[in-house]
């Protein structure tokens, strides 16, 4: 008698420790949270750590933090970090006007670059910041009476008369811009009112050996050393208002900016992400899922593969090639990379196989309700859809990542467009005039094109189209192979011998005596015919079918969002990442308890320091860098002799998130988002707390390099620093 209560007892204390233990360290959790409905996770972000209202974080009243968040360019995030409207973001988000201010003369990507004072600040043209006022909730006013199983082409043209015109109405009465977007896959449309400034300027930037450390190698990985951070500033008018760029322009005075925080931070501390998440796809069925680890990405993943081989076989024997690929290179990899890791992470968390799972669950629901009459239909349909349709996605992936990887067949793209100019029906100068303007576009593009790795490229790839879509080939690729002795190489060695489009001296030569009378040597051309042979191929045997997939696709896949939402009428959904603001939350976490490996949840500069290589491009640690290190000169900003440098924590982000500012239980920054973990970039698909990690440089690396590094200590002085 005695024992059994004792047990009984034990069990419940157990249980009560349990319940304790998870309160202390309360688990990651998924979600990219929008602004006006963090109310509802305060209880659970107080339980984590959360030390200031949520009404500080975003209110209607134009004083949240919201208001020191910018949407940087067309798809990273940056923040203002002082009151004179200084932006922190990445380094690879400020690298295109980097390399739009660069010459051979002023190398920023060499040297870096810091202004000393607000004249040294360069104008950026095209570059704009978005900041974030308000964000309401609009569905009621675009979704009334208008029935869930209505088709989306009828739907959607409603839609679109309604959006425009609530659109109008709330630019008129607020004096900014306003944008409507649906969420939960249509099923809910959210307005954001929103200034967007487009006078912006170049600051500070470190040079490559520090803003790219580790470059493609490192990328997506951790344990990482990269000071991937990068300095603007917004300016505005007289009346602070956005503006056009003139001299006479203002540093924005801006209203909010974050705090900066160096006290440092350790494990289990809470943290908080807010940004511009791209895009993710937490919703879908394991049939479209199953599109993506089994076609979509392999597909890419192995003509990228041949791609990158081709492109490092030839920047490795070239500089001048190495410049013209390296932008490129990085963008081709970035997906490459990151596909891989995501093809892995979904098979190492049986993501499919938990998909099934809860889609049993969805369906015996779905069969026993009323309210939905068309659940029970869903995934049956979504499974006859996505399986229906395997053989086009099959084969539009070859055509994307396969042929169309090829530059000159993209060039064929540009082609088209010159011919269409031709063909227009206009009087004999304005032809002249229009066809030179065309055709100067063009010239561009040489720029950063090598003919004999392109040709190179264009074997490789060729060879795989034709061996995987050997059935569906244009008419125009089997006679031209058939002619060249079926021999894909003696094929491109005479296409790229040929092409006007081929070579830059060849498309010069041309150009200098264009007229609208060579319409019929364009529309012979190998460039023109290998893109134009693929394109019309592609919209007579798979756009059609591929097309009546995702309308029904994305028709199918609203109503399931839908239904999920009906299903578990108490859990507080999240949507999907549109390059909307949203805030997630976490703690900074090392990779460890049941990950694949005990990684720290820290990096400092001793570990860079370990892989510097002078012999690398991306790992040589700059001269004046080591000098610092040799002699500890940290300022203010190391701790104990070390310089910490970058941390991971489980905050769920994507893609769009780089430059978010990362913030302490207090708001205040501690760091700028640049990258995730490769063991959790399926964290698109499906976040999971043991392996998703997002990737931040510690703001006291920033600011050291900026004070120490780039000497551009009248930027921090600017700034407000807090040591606890
Ligand atoms: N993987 C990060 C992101 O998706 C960083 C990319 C830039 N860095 C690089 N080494 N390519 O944007
Ligand atoms: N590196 C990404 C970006 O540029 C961030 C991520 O995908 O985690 O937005």
């Amino acid at each position: 008698m005695q024992k059994v209560v004792w047990t009984s007892l034990s069990v419940k204390y157990c249980l009560f420790l349990a319940a304790i233990f998870h309160f202390g360290t309360a688990t990651a959790k998924e979600g990219m949270w929008l602004p006006p409905k963090l109310k509802e996770q305060e209880k659970e972000m107080k339980a984590q750590g959360l030390q200031i209202a949520i009404d500080r974080i975003y209110n209607e009243k134009g004083t949240g933090l919201n208001n020191a968040i910018v949407l940087f360019g067309k798809g990273c995030t940056g923040e203002i970090i002082s009151p004179k409207g200084l932006i922190l973001t990445n380094h690879h988000c400020g690298y295109g006007s980097a390399q739009a201010l660069s010459s051979p003369e002023k190398d920023y990507f060499a040297n870096g670059y810091w202004a000393k004072n607000h004249q040294e600040e360069l104008p950026c043209k095209g570059l704009t910041v978005t900041f974030i006022r308000r964000i309401e909730d609009v569905t009621d006013r675009i979704l009334t009476g208008i029935d869930d199983t209505l088709r989306d082409a009828v739907r959607d043209s409603i839609i679109k008369v309604r959006t425009t015109a609530v659109e109008a109405e709330i630019a008129k009465a607020t004096g900014m811009d306003a944008n409507i977007k649906p969420f939960f896959k249509g099923n809910q449309f959210w307005v954001a009112i929103s200034e967007t400034y487009r006078d912006i300027r170049f600051v500070g930037f470190p040079p490559n050996g520090i803003g790219a450390f580790g470059g493609d190698v490192e990328n997506w990985m951790w344990p990482r050393h990269t000071g991937d951070f990068s300095i603007f500033r917004v300016y505005a008018g007289a009346d602070n208002k956005p503006a056009d760029y003139a001299p006479t322009n203002k540093p924005y005075d801006a209203p909010q900016y974050f705090n900066i925080n160096i006290s440092g931070y350790k494990e289990g501390d809470f943290t908080m992400v807010y940004g511009f998440p791209g895009t993710t796809n937490q919703y879908i069925s394991s049939f479209a899922l199953k599109h993506v680890y089994s076609i979509a990405d392999p597909i890419s993943i192995e003509a990228r593969t041949r791609k990158l081989d081709v492109w490092t076989k030839y920047m490795t024997g070239s500089r001048d090639i190495f410049i013209k690929y390296t932008s490129k290179r990085a963008g081709v990899a970035n997906g490459w990379k990151k596909w891989q890791g995501e093809v892995l992470g979904l098979k190492l968390n049986n993501a499919t196989g938990k998909k099934q799972n809860y889609e049993k669950n969805f369906q015996k629901w779905a069969d026993a309700q009323r309210t939905l009459p068309y659940a029970a239909d869903l995934l049956p349909g979504m499974r006859a859809a996505a399986e229906g349709a395997d053989k086009v996605v099959y084969e539009d992936q070859y055509i994307k990542e396969a042929v169309f990887g090829i530059e000159l067949v993209q060039q064929g793209a540009a082609a088209e467009r010159i011919l269409s100019v031709m063909r227009l029906k206009i009087d004999a100068r304005k032809m002249q005039d229009t066809l030179a303007k065309t055709i100067a576009a063009q010239e561009a593009f040489y720029k950063n094109y090598d003919p004999s790795t392109d040709r190179d490229v264009f074997k490789t790839l060729m060879t795989l189209y034709f061996n995987k879509c050997s059935e569906t080939l244009p008419a125009y690729y089997i006679d031209a192979y058939k002619a060249h002795n079926q021999d894909i190489a003696a094929w491109a060695d005479a296409i790229y011998k040929n092409s006007i489009f081929a070579t830059v001296e060849q498309f010069k030569s041309w150009a200098a005596t264009a007229t609208q009378t060579d319409s019929a040597r364009i529309a012979n051309d190998p460039a023109f015919r290998l893109y134009d042979a693929v394109a019309q191929n592609r919209k007579q045997k798979i756009l059609p079918a591929l097309n009546t997939f995702t309308t029904n696709m994305r028709y199918m896949e609203r109503l399931y969002m839908k239904a999920q939402m009906e299903k578990e009428k108490n859990k507080i959904f999240y949507p999907d990442a549109n390059l909307t603001l949203r805030l997630t939350y976490g703690q900074i976490k090392g990779l460890d308890p049941d990950g694949p490996a005990k990684y720290s949840y820290q990096t400092t500069l001793g570990d860079a320091m370990a892989l510097d290589d002078p012999n690398s491009e991306i790992f040589k640690v700059p001269a004046k860098l080591k000098e610092l290190y040799n002699k500890k000169d940290y300022g203010r900003w190391g701790v104990n002799g070390t310089m910490p440098l970058a941390f991971i924590a489980s905050n769920h982000t994507s893609g769009g998130n780089s430059g978010s500012p990362v913030l302490n239980a207090k708001g205040e920054l501690i760091g700028t988002n640049f990258d995730r973990a490769y063991e959790g970039t399926m964290s698109d698909y499906y976040y999971d707390p043991a392996r998703c990690r997002n990737i931040s440089v510690d703001i006291r690396y920033t600011l050291f390099i900026i004070e120490k590094f780039g000497g551009a200590g009248w930027l921090i002085d600017e700034m407000n620093i807090l040591k606890k």
